[in-house]
């Protein structure tokens, strides 16, 4: 693997490392080719799935009061979501500010082409008046070219509980990263899933259809597509776990027989032991003291939370000190 590394892709590169790792795991950013993004937006439409609701359920009912603090003092601001996706919930908001005569312009940010290309196809019909500046790529890379630009108060989005999908070792120092990129007065309007019943947080990745393990399943596929490898999609059982002292629900594949993988993108083979674990993805739930705490750390103050009915979930306004 040595003299090929530096001809690898960053995806063939990661890929590598992470089956190479003890426990093996796989980067959850790289679930979302077509058909990932597809699979995900069917898993946001599920019975068992209710962060999609909860949050569309905020955004619909507190509308109002959301325009009223993204302004504050100011007349306009340029709206940023980071890992935009097919941009469901957000275009409540975006009619709302539209509706109002808002002075405002909107940058999705996210990792997948295909989902900016259906976002931006999307927006140009059903709200043909917004300025749309779609940016492909990292989080952070896409923020560094954005602020070439920035002469204008930003309100950066992180929905969809997408913070979670960072370790509670990471979450704080990719906040403190985030608040690094903006400047006094910015503001991050971030989701965060809150801690609740195990069982209903559990059954959100576990989900009768099984469209939750299509979802883990297909980067399997995806490398087997993109890299050449031959993984036996029937080899690997979806196992969810949620421990509700750490509030992590970790999702993973488990190998169910011993096998090999070879990867022609890589030139190697990795080996795997019966019942052995692939870790996936990490989708952490907070507490509201937690948020706090993590707002503080990034250099930010709470402005406002907003909750939903049942207070499953939560949208935290925070503003940049
Ligand atoms: C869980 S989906 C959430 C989509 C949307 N925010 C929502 O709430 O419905 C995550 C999105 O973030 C994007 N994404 C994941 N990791 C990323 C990264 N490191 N940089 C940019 N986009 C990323 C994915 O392509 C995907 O569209």
């Amino acid at each position: 693997m040595s003299e090929t590394t530096a001809a690898l892709s960053t995806f063939a590169k990661d890929i590598h490392s992470g089956l190479t790792s003890n426990p093996k795991c796989l980067s959850s950013k790289y679930f979302y080719d077509e058909k990932g993004d597809q699979l995900f937006q069917a898993i946001m439409g599920l019975e068992e799935y209710y962060l999609t609701r909860c949050e569309f359920e905020i955004f619909d009912q507190q509308k109002v009061e959301i325009l009223k603090r993204f302004l504050g003092t100011d007349t306009s601001f340029n709206l940023v979501e980071l890992g935009a996706g097919d941009g469901t919930k957000t275009k409540v908001l975006l009619n709302h500010f539209v509706s109002q005569g808002v002075d405002f312009s909107y940058s999705p940010i996210d990792i997948s082409q295909h989902v900016l290309d259906v976002l931006s196809e999307d927006l140009e019909k059903s709200i043909p008046k917004l300025k749309v500046n779609a940016i492909q790529g990292d989080y952070f890379d896409a923020l560094a070219k954005l602020n070439e630009n920035h002469f204008q108060k930003e309100v950066v989005l992180f929905l969809g509980s997408n913070i979670g999908n960072f370790s509670n070792g990471s979450a704080p120092k990719f906040l403190k990263r985030l608040g690094d990129n903006l400047g006094s007065g910015d503001m991050l309007f971030i989701g965060f899933d809150l801690m609740k019943d195990p069982n209903v947080i559990l059954s959100a990745y576990n989900d009768k259809l099984g469209v939750t393990k299509e979802f883990n399943v297909n980067l399997l596929r995806r490398i087997n597509n993109e890299l050449g490898a031959n993984f036996d999609l029937e080899g690997y059982e979806h196992f969810p776990t949620y421990n509700p002292i750490t509030g992590e629900t970790k999702s993973h594949l488990v190998s169910n027989k011993a096998q090999e993988v070879f990867i022609e993108a890589t030139g190697e083979t990795y080996s795997f032991d019966a019942w052995e674990a692939i870790h996936m993805e990490v989708s952490q739930k907070y507490s509201l003291k937690t948020i706090h705490q993590l707002a503080e750390q990034a250099g930010f103050k709470v402005v406002k939370n907003f909750t939903d009915e049942n207070e499953f979930y939560v949208d935290s306004l925070w503003e940049k000190i």
